[in-house]
């Protein structure tokens, strides 16, 4: 928390910019779902997880014993933050997929304790949430800029406001939700977004046993599974769609080859679904799969690569004891 002083800086109202609102994101839905229920397997992307509810399932998850990332990942902000705030000398914390906030405060600290924190932009696909954390920030952190900005990582990171030096968090392990090629993507438009005196900070959850890895995504609580179905509730309420969602289970499984968890909805029996919205009914096969996300994990050697690749220098790592989790920080060349 910011240290109090003699005289209280005014609380600031957050400034909240949205570039996709229901008219931009629904059309988007309908693509996805037209062009992913077309494919096979049939697909579709995370991103429909985190309407309110899937936000509040995903917040769950972060406290279950079998998911260690969230923990880990807060570890290492709290013995390294300090020496992360010093090595961006960054004014500016920008927060990409930012949920609920919750360990950004860990680097507002840091930020503040330095004496250069001026402003703090979360960007999130999920308006409400992002809205919720923006007005507990402004209340925690006064005389600070809140800012958020409503987007997607795939249309709007050149919407970010470029002022100020930057540290741009990407935390949570979120990087491992995009398939490589859509890695590499996102990683040159996010560099080709960043001035010389940005930094980026990356989370990344690590190659380990598969057993452990298995089991942060197939908790005995079931939240994982929830979390997964959630996306059929979002089509059944936003496209008129009828899934029966206890027609599907949860499925997560490690793919050494791919060093990924794979996750999808198992159809339990063969059904045939209808989207009103979309006027389309489609068909799915008894066992036929959903796949819904990917839980990429990482090795800093080809982290270092991949990073290189787009320009930016690793310039620091961080781990948990155990090496189950890291934080690396990357600056432009
Ligand atoms: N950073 C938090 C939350 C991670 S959950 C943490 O570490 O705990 C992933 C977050 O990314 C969610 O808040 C979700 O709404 C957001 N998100 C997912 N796909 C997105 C996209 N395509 N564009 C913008 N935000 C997205
Ligand atoms: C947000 N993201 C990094 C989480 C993950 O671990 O892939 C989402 C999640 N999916 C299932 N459990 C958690």
């Amino acid at each position: 928390m910011p240290h109090s002083s003699a005289e209280p800086a005014a609380v600031l109202a957050p400034i909240i910019d949205v570039y996709l609102d229901a008219d931009d994101w629904r059309p988007a839905l309908r693509t996805d779902v037209r062009r992913g229920f077309a494919d096979r397997p049939k697909h579709l992307p995370p991103k429909w997880f985190y309407d309110d509810r899937g936000s509040q399932l995903f917040d769950r998850i972060t406290r279950l014993p079998e998911y260690y990332l969230t923990r880990r990942e807060r570890e290492i902000l709290a013995t390294s933050a300090s020496q992360i705030a010093a090595a961006s000398a960054a004014d500016t914390l920008v927060e990409l997929g930012s949920g609920t906030s919750e360990k950004t405060r860990v680097l507002l600290d840091a930020l503040w304790a330095s004496g250069r924190l001026k402003r703090t932009i979360g960007f999130d696909v999920s308006e409400g949430t992002l809205r919720t954390a923006a007005s507990e920030l402004a209340a925690e952190y006064p005389g600070v800029e809140v800012r958020g900005v409503v987007g997607d990582f795939d249309r709007h990171l050149d919407r970010i406001p470029r002022a100020g030096a930057r540290l741009i968090a990407f935390l949570g392990s979120t990087i491992g939700n995009f398939a490589p090629v859509h890695r590499a993507r996102f990683l040159a438009e996010l560099a080709g977004t960043m001035d010389g005196d940005d930094s980026l900070l990356l989370g990344t959850d690590l190659v380990k046993d598969p057993a452990r890895l298995e089991a942060a995504y197939n908790d005995a609580e079931g939240i994982s599974h929830e979390f997964n179905k959630n996306v059929l509730h979002v089509l059944n309420r936003e496209l008129q769609a009828d899934f029966d969602v206890d027609a599907f289970e949860h499925v997560a499984r490690y793919e050494p080859e791919h060093e990924w968890i794979w996750s999808g909805l198992r159809s339990r029996r063969e059904q045939t679904v209808t989207i009103a919205a979309l006027d389309m009914t489609v068909t799915f096969a008894a066992d036929e799969m959903l796949h819904t996300e990917v839980s990429a994990k990482f090795r800093l050697d080809g982290l270092r690569e991949e990073l290189a690749a787009v320009g930016l220098h690793v310039t620091g790592h961080w781990t948990d004891p155990a090496g189950d989790y890291g934080l690396t920080l990357a600056q432009p060349r």
